[in-house]
């Protein structure tokens, strides 16, 4: 089992080191090789996703990546920042699946900033989509207006499309994830407005003719945010696409108490992955030793569940998470009266020892 580790910028290299402390916490055999990605290889090597880098993910059965990025590299060109790097290995390796699981954990209930009783017992699973959309479509720029309000006008411009097999594999994928969970799939788009999201809903339709036992519900992207903060448990699958499910995902992450308790996984069709926490490089934090790293331990079990074929170990590390938080531990994000305020290193000791 290869693990390419992927640190990154900012908090990144601080959550990683406990993520790589619980797996080598593990009876498990792991060859694990890091390389620098982000701010961190272009320092390094000029690139922030650098060769080597590439071809040991690549190479690699897993990718375990911290988070890339910082305010210092704003002034580079589009190309040489940091986020780049996380754009390039998803398009790369096709990483066009992304599962972004919110559950808000019996123990943190009152740390969400919904009331308690829209989020107990929250469980739910946003399936991304994350090679197409807005994100990737040419042709992109800036020009002259030559029409619209003010023609002759400076303006920049992005296209959003996707074609007709990227549709469907997503589709595909929400459906298979459903069938092992409640099976319903809400799949989230702007038909009234945009052409893309017509074709989207039409296709996903006409996916879910194949899953007959998956109850599959449409709605627009506005009324999914309101409902993601009025009845977030009627959701049990969300399909969408790639900027719908940045934004929702990213909001579905309160409702769980911190953006520092949301794993992620990106798989591509050989369920090779890269799994990451669904939260930045942090650079307001980083350094502090304070950042929370449960989000990216919590990837780290996705990674032994879904590429490395290791549900046992996956789930002991889900239960130690649970048990640190049922003995009160708490990094700052979560801390609130009557827990304990832990930083980074003891969080990741806490859960090597559960
Ligand atoms: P962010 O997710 O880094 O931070 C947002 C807020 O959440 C900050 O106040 C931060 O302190 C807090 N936070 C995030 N993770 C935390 C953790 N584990 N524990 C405690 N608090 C945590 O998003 P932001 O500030 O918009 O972006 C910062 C940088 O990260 C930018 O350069 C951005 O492009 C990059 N970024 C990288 C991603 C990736 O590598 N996949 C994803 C999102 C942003
Ligand atoms: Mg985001």
């Amino acid at each position: 089992m290869k693990i390419a580790v992927l640190p990154g910028d900012g908090i990144g290299t601080e959550i990683i080191a406990e993520a790589v402390k619980v797996l080598k916490a593990l009876d498990l055999k792991f060859e694990m090789e890091t390389a620098p990605v982000g701010g961190a290889a272009y320092e390094a090597a000029g690139h922030p996703l650098p060769e080597s880098t590439l071809k040991l993910a690549k190479e690699a059965d897993a990718i375990l990546f911290g988070a890339v990025g910082d305010w210092k590299y704003d002034k580079l060109e589009r190309a040489l920042r940091p986020e780049q790097a996380i754009l390039g290995l998803r398009k790369h390796l096709g990483l066009f699946a992304n599962f972004r699981p919110a559950i808000c954990y019996e123990q943190l209930t009152h740390a969400s900033s919904l009331k308690p009783e829209l989020v107990s017992g929250l469980d739910i699973l946003i399936v991304r989509e994350l090679t197409g959309d807005i994100y990737f479509g040419q042709p992109r720029g800036k020009r002259t207006a030559t029409d619209g309000a003010f023609p002759g006008a400076e303006e920049a411009f992005d296209t959003m499309r996707y074609t007709r097999p990227e549709i469907e594999r997503i589709a595909h994928v929400a459906f298979q994830a459903a069938r092992k969970r409640n099976k319903k799939v809400t799949s989230v788009d702007k038909a009234n407005v945009l052409e893309t999201f017509q074709f989207w809903k039409d296709i996903v339709t006409e996916v879910g003719q194949q899953y007959p036992d998956v109850k599959l519900d449409h709605m627009y992207v506005d009324n999914a945010a309101m409902q993601l903060v009025k009845a977030p448990k009627s959701f049990d699958v969300i399909v969408t696409g790639n900027m719908f499910g940045d934004i929702l995902s990213d909001e579905a992450s309160m409702l769980t108490g911190s953006i520092g308790m949301l794993p992620s996984a990106s798989l591509n069709s050989k369920n090779q992955g890269l799994y990451e926490p669904s939260h930045g490089s942090a650079p307001d934090i980083a350094g502090q030793g304070v950042a929370n790293p449960l989000a990216t331990i919590l990837s780290a079990a996705m990674m032994l569940r879904f590429s490395l074929n290791q549900e046992a170990a996956a789930q002991r590390i889900e239960a130690a998470v649970q048990k640190v938080l049922a003995q009160g531990l708490r990094t700052p994000d979560i801390h609130s009266a009557g827990t304990t305020k832990v930083g980074t290193a003891q969080m990741g000791d806490a859960v090597v020892k559960a």
